[in-house]
């Protein structure tokens, strides 16, 4: 049964500068709308802090991505803007009982719980939790900033994931264009998160419409 394919813009890549006009030139064609919240110490850089995020205007499901080393600070933080999900690592939350507690107060909050697993990370080390999340997001780049280059290895990652969880919505962030989504669509990925293709894009509509073909 193939799954629909949903994309969710990253405006980290977007131009700060006229942030309301670019969410308002992807609205009608995207599906979520991905922040990616950046504390400097989990990745070495800073972005989206939720006083920003809180003047964000839009019709788009927020997905918070946390790159943050303390994610249940910011969980509450965030979940007041009532996002759609919320996306965890699971390098920042290191034993189960910890996980469980932060997936509980992420649905508490009404949002539903990703969690996110770097280039390095083996699937292994969500073993304990992956068959309670709603989302798992496997990182095509190390995460921190936008532009960088797809690393494919991680696809195995995704082919494992997909057939251990054939209802699990699998996201796939970083360096997805035209010619990596299908890659990612093919290894079992029903959501995918672009930043730099989409926002690069003259035609923004066309570049979102090429990411959900996995041809
Ligand atoms: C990287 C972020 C990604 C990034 C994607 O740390 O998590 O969401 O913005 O941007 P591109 O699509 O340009 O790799």
């Amino acid at each position: 049964m193939a799954l629909p394919i949903l994309i969710a813009p990253s405006i980290l890549s977007a131009d700060m500068k006229r942030l309301p006009e670019e969410i308002r030139s992807i609205e009608p064609y995207a599906d979520w709308l991905q922040i990616d919240v950046m504390d400097g110490h989990f990745v070495p850089n800073t972005a989206f802090p939720v006083e920003m995020v809180r003047t964000i205007e839009t019709s788009l499901p927020l997905d918070i991505h946390l790159m943050v080393q303390d994610p249940v600070q910011y969980v509450q933080g965030f979940l007041p803007l009532r996002p759609k999900n919320i996306t965890f690592h699971a390098e920042a939350v290191a034993d189960t009982a910890s996980r469980r507690a932060l997936m509980q107060a992420i649905r508490d909050g009404g949002a539903t719980v990703g969690i996110a697993i770097n280039p390095s990370t083996p699937l292994q080390a969500i073993d304990d939790v992956l068959g309670e999340v709603d989302l798992l997001l496997v990182m095509s780049v190390n995460p921190g900033f936008g532009g960088q280059a797809f690393i494919p290895d991680v696809l195995e990652k995704v082919i494992e994931a997909r057939r251990k969880h054939p209802a699990l919505m699998i996201q796939m962030d970083g360096g997805i264009d035209a010619s990596t989504a299908p890659l990612c669509i093919r290894a079992g990925a029903n959501n995918l998160v672009s930043g730099n293709f989409i926002f690069r894009a003259a035609d923004r509509a066309k570049a979102i419409a090429s990411l959900r073909s996995s041809v």
